[in-house]
């Protein structure tokens, strides 16, 4: 009897444990390699003679690569900057490697509030195929904060640049796409921080959040039309986040931009690399309160720190023009 108990208990253990590592595995690998092989739409799927991919924030980062990759699978691309130098430079490049005719549109998003600005950048679009929309630009503030220590400039800026910007390429962009009578693809910038509590980055991972949101109906909306997905990555070496080391956690804007070439008309918003999908689930283990209380820790350390080193840096201007000064007699 003492034995059979003893299997019994076994036998439940064994199941739970059997349970909890099969399943997530199963989950992993579907994700990973199933869904990305099998039910995902081939990067051509979208492109038809002369198709163009537009990209805003497309001189640096993210934006760049996605930028070239879409060069590279035959696209035309439309891109667009605050800075005239770099896109101009990157249109040059393209032009000259991958053949395609590039057009660049100086244009700094956040001055767009102003009357008809918008009407003037959807004539920029008058008579191109816009196959592809890459809904990439966008901006953190500087320097994390509690919310009544932001200055009202940020916020509105952040709600303008993630949100305004993003809603108004695809209110013009998406009449253009139903008109072509082919699939087309809306790509959206999301973030890690839009899944989780973020205190003193707030209103970054709230616009963020909102951007996942935002996919995800209108994925369902235009089902076998358009395919909208965001992307909500953890940590991309970029001058956004100043990461420079090579990490596990942290992938160059190419390797970044190939992960989410996996995953187009799979669904509304997906993490596309595998070890920040690892990091999500970790994430989503612990609860809100404590990952909460724990960011907020760090991100007051990260806020503390820059104060200090920028006082260091003024104090040293300072002694240093001192310097500087002619002695009076
Ligand atoms: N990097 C990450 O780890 C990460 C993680 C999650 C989500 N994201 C999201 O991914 C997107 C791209 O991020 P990123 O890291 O590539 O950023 P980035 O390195 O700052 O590059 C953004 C590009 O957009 C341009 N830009 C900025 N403000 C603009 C404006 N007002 N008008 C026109 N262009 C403007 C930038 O120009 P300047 O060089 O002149 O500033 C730059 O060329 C963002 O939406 C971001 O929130 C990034």
């Amino acid at each position: 009897m003492v034995k059979n108990v003893g299997a019994l208990v076994l036998g439940i253990v064994g199941g739970i444990v059997g349970v909890l590592t099969i399943i997530p595995a199963i989950l992993f690998i579907w994700r990973v390699i199933i869904k990305p092989k099998f039910f995902s739409q081939k990067p051509q799927a979208y492109k038809k003679e002369g198709s163009y991919a537009i990209i805003t924030g497309a001189a640096g980062g993210i934006g760049k690569a996605f930028t070239i990759r879409f060069a590279k699978e035959g696209y035309n691309v439309f891109i667009m900057d605050r800075a005239a130098e770099p896109l101009h430079a990157l249109k040059q490049e393209i032009e000259e490697k991958y053949k395609v005719t590039v057009k660049e549109s100086v244009c700094d998003f956040i001055q767009t509030d102003k009357e008809g600005k918008w009407d003037e950048i959807a004539k920029q679009f008058e008579g191109i195929d816009v196959a592809v929309l890459v809904n990439n630009v966008g901006m953190v503030q500087y320097l994390p904060g509690e919310f009544h220590s932001l200055e009202l400039r940020d916020i509105n800026f952040m709600v303008t640049l993630n949100i305004r910007t993003l809603l108004m390429m695809t209110h013009i962009c998406i009449p253009k796409m139903l008109e072509r009578n082919h699939r087309s693809l809306i790509i959206n910038m999301s973030s890690s921080t839009s899944g989780y509590p973020h205190p003193m980055i707030q209103v970054y991972s709230s616009t963020k959040a909102f951007v996942r949101q935002f996919a995800d109906s209108i994925n369902a909306e235009y089902q076998g039309k358009i395919d909208v997905i965001a992307y909500t990555p953890w940590y991309v070496k970029t001058d956004m986040t100043k990461i420079r080391e090579n990490a596990i956690y942290a992938l160059t804007p190419e390797s970044f931009v190939n992960y989410c070439f996996n995953y187009f008309g799979t669904c509304g918003h997906i993490n596309p690399y595998w070890f920040h999908y690892l990091m999500d689930i970790g994430t989503s283990c612990i609860p809100s309160k404590i990952w909460g209380q724990q960011v907020y820790k760090q991100q007051s350390f990260v806020r503390k720190r820059f104060i200090m080193r920028k006082e260091a840096e003024e104090k040293k201007k300072a002694e240093e023009s001192n310097e500087e000064k002619p002695k009076q007699n």
